[in-house]
């Protein structure tokens, strides 16, 4: 049972000027080693793929607040960092969760999370859909 949805759209220049910024850890309390390392690879431009990432980040914290439509929104602020997205052989994108993300999803009786992500020049966007894990997911806290 889908049980969340998230979409966001983010500016590419604003993490290019942060790649070009040795003075800020934005990029590292953002992206895990893996992303950045994925972001750097190939012929892409790493500021558009960081930004698709860091939307996919937010589209996933809307997508869970989504979830508790209605609800008092669980007293949380996610690391960013602890979103994790990563990518199959073929490229296609995945979420894998850490820390306080994998708790509540824990909590939320999450299971599977499906994300999208276009990026082009500009602009990146990202959406998340969050599936349930089965059962009904727990309404509590
Ligand atoms: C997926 C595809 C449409 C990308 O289109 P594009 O306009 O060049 O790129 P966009 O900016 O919109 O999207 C890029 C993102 O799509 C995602 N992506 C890449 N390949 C993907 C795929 N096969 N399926 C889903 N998402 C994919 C990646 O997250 C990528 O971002 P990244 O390079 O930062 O990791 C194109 O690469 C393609 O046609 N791939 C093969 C098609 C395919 O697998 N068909 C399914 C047959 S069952």
């Amino acid at each position: 049972m889908i049980i969340g949805l998230g979409t966001d759209i983010a500016k590419t220049d604003f993490w290019r000027r942060a790649l070009d910024d040795s003075s800020t850890s934005v990029i590292e309390g953002t992206f895990t080693r893996a992303e950045l390392s994925y972001c750097k690879s190939g012929t892409v431009p790493t500021a558009e793929r960081l930004a698709a990432r860091f939307a996919a980040k937010e589209a996933f914290v809307k997508a869970l607040g989504s979830s508790r439509y209605g609800l008092q929104p669980l007293n949380s602020q996610i690391p960013l960092v602890d979103i994790e997205v990563i990518a199959d052989s073929w490229g296609r994108p995945s979420m894998r969760l850490h820390g306080q993300a994998r708790d509540i999803a824990n909590q939320l009786n999450l299971g599977p999370i499906w994300l999208s992500l276009s990026h082009e020049d500009e602009y990146a966007t990202a959406t998340v859909i969050l599936e349930s894990n089965g059962s009904l997911p727990s309404k509590s806290p």
